[in-house]
């Protein structure tokens, strides 16, 4: 009796401190209970490590305390020192089954963050640098209050998407961009890098793509060719794999090919009166041989193995492909009914090509239907209007990714107020849908809920023609999104909260001179132009 007394006296009490006192960290930590210690962070204070692997996270924690707060920690122990200490944990059996799940203990001399895996320590090294920029910086020292944080993630993929075809932001912006995900836990950056408005990533073979498939963007045809150099691809993957982000491209097929088809005509399939050369022709052997050269320069540029192809959307520009020679006697020779089939047939030998690269294969939910190695395939669902694709690809037994437009396509307005972007029929993205946004509505079996590997909003970019308006639409949603994918259905949130985290968070916003939305003040500035038409 005593002891039960005793447990939920224990329970009520860390209640209430962490009612009184809201752990400023976004995503909320699984658990965090606050101690009435404060740690001095100051010249003095060093940062040790228990295995020479960690030297790039201890770097890391380094030199953001320094961008942030310009205290350059000492490399000499001294008898004034405290001691930042990242520990990897030998014993992988720790209380949560996450490889991702970490500790930070603070006491008044010390700050020890534990895991059984580097991720996990970044992790740790990310909630004690919210933290450190969330206090209160006085002449070269910051005072933290001292929190005891056990914390894992709910899902292994936390991505967010940049479509780079529609308007191009270039490498220092998406340095930014990787910067915060880094910030929020986000560890998947999917690069939308080829579409119709222009295609943005240097291919050697075939050097049209870029510098004729790049002119262009969706606000002005004609704008001088945008595109990443191979070097400039391998500088972004290095930054953001420094930051535990694996960064995975889209190159978009047997649709969204209309840059490409600008650039190698030979290659079209055609397409639609709204939609010109929207289409790769699969009825031509040499589509696949220039595709497979292509993904074999994708492939040796991205180290996370896996490539996006694309997959949506295709009967927007397929109409011309009863007409083309090739599509007939493919059609005849393979019995295919309708064009569907062709197109299934189309992903499933582009696919092929992908698995011999020894890299998977993620595909928009339309390919749900094809048969594809279960181990080997990730279908992201966009539909929000028709979450059946989202039952059947997991059905199916294929590894899912949570995206639907509502709540996270980012392109869709997030007041009602506001005009510049998208809306479904009434419908948009509020900040609050965000942030709450979890799967409990589909009641998932266990087997299905193993097949969730995470949620990712999508930033689609034909109202963003610039880094103004992007921001408008990206902040603070991106922290909400950090909560929807740290945190799987069995937490419980509080929007109130959240809301109460998010002020400072938008101060750092303010001095990172980012154009950000403020949700309680919707109307308060004024929302940034979209382009003309
Ligand atoms: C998509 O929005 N077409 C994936």
């Amino acid at each position: 009796m005593l002891k039960v007394f005793s447990l939920s006296f224990f329970i009520l009490v860390s209640f209430l401190s962490s009612a009184q006192k809201n752990c400023p960290i976004i995503p909320r930590p699984l658990a965090v209970t606050a101690s009435n210690n404060q740690f001095k962070l100051d010249r003095h204070t060093m940062i040790k490590f228990s295995d020479p692997k960690l030297t790039g996270i201890a770097n890391y924690l380094k030199a953001e305390i320094k961008k942030n707060t310009s205290i350059e920690l000492d490399a000499q122990p001294s008898k004034n020192s405290s001691f930042v200490s990242l520990v990897l944990l030998a014993n992988k059996a720790q209380n949560n089954s996450s490889p991702e799940a970490y500790s930070v203990d603070m006491s008044k001399g010390a700050i020890v963050i534990a895991s059984s895996s580097e991720a996990g320590l970044f992790n740790g090294v990310t909630s004690l640098l919210q933290l450190v920029r969330l206090a209160e910086n006085k002449a070269g020292m910051v005072m933290l209050d001292c929190w005891q944080i056990r914390d894992a993630p709910g899902y292994g993929w936390r991505g967010l998407m940049l479509d780079e075809s529609r308007h191009f932001f270039g490498l220092e912006k998406l340095k930014s961009l990787i910067d915060w995900m880094a910030f929020y836990k986000l560890n998947r950056f999917h690069w939308h890098l080829t579409d119709e408005p222009g295609w943005r990533m240097e291919v050697k073979k075939y050097p049209k793509l870029a510098t004729i498939g790049g002119i262009g963007n969706f606000s002005d045809s004609s704008a001088p060719a945008r595109y990443y150099t191979q070097e400039q691809i391998k500088e972004l993957v290095a930054y953001a794999a420094e930051r535990f982000i694996n960064v995975i491209p889209e190159i978009d097929m047997p649709g969204h090919a209309t840059a490409a088809n600008k650039a190698y005509p030979a290659f079209s399939g055609g397409g639609s009166k709204a939609h010109p050369d929207f289409t790769f022709n699969p009825g031509k052997e040499e589509t696949y041989g220039f595709l497979t050269d292509i993904l074999k320069e994708t492939a040796s540029l991205f180290p996370a193995s896996m490539i996006h192809l694309g997959g949506d959307e295709v009967n927007f520009g397929n109409q011309q492909w009863p007409l083309i020679p090739g599509v007939k006697s493919l059609m005849a020779e393979k019995k295919m009914k309708d064009l569907r089939e062709v197109e299934l047939y189309f992903m499933q030998r582009m696919a092929d090509t992908l698995y011999k690269m020894n890299n998977k294969l993620l595909a928009w939910d339309e390919m749900a239907d094809v048969e594809l190695p279960r181990d080997k395939t990730i279908i992201m669902w966009w539909r929000h209007d028709k979450p059946e694709q989202f039952i059947k690809a997991m059905e199916k037994g294929y590894t899912t990714i949570a995206c639907p437009r509502i709540p996270f396509y980012f392109d869709f307005v997030q007041d009602s107020s506001h005009k510049q972007g998208r809306k479904w029929q009434k419908a948009f993205a509020p900040l609050e849908s965000v942030y709450a946004f979890d799967l409990s509505k589909f009641n998932l079996t266990a087997e299905k809920q193993k097949l969730v590997a995470g949620i990712q909003a999508n930033i689609w970019t034909e109202t963003m023609q610039n880094e103004k308006r992007l921001d408008y639409m990206l902040f603070p949603r991106m922290a909400g999104l950090a909560e929807a994918a740290w945190r799987s259905t069995s937490t419980p949130k509080d929007y109130g909260l959240f809301k109460q985290r998010l002020k400072d968070h938008l101060t750092l916003y303010a001095n990172a001179g980012l154009y950000y939305f403020d949700p309680s003040a919707p109307t308060s500035k004024l929302e940034p132009l979209g382009p003309k038409k």
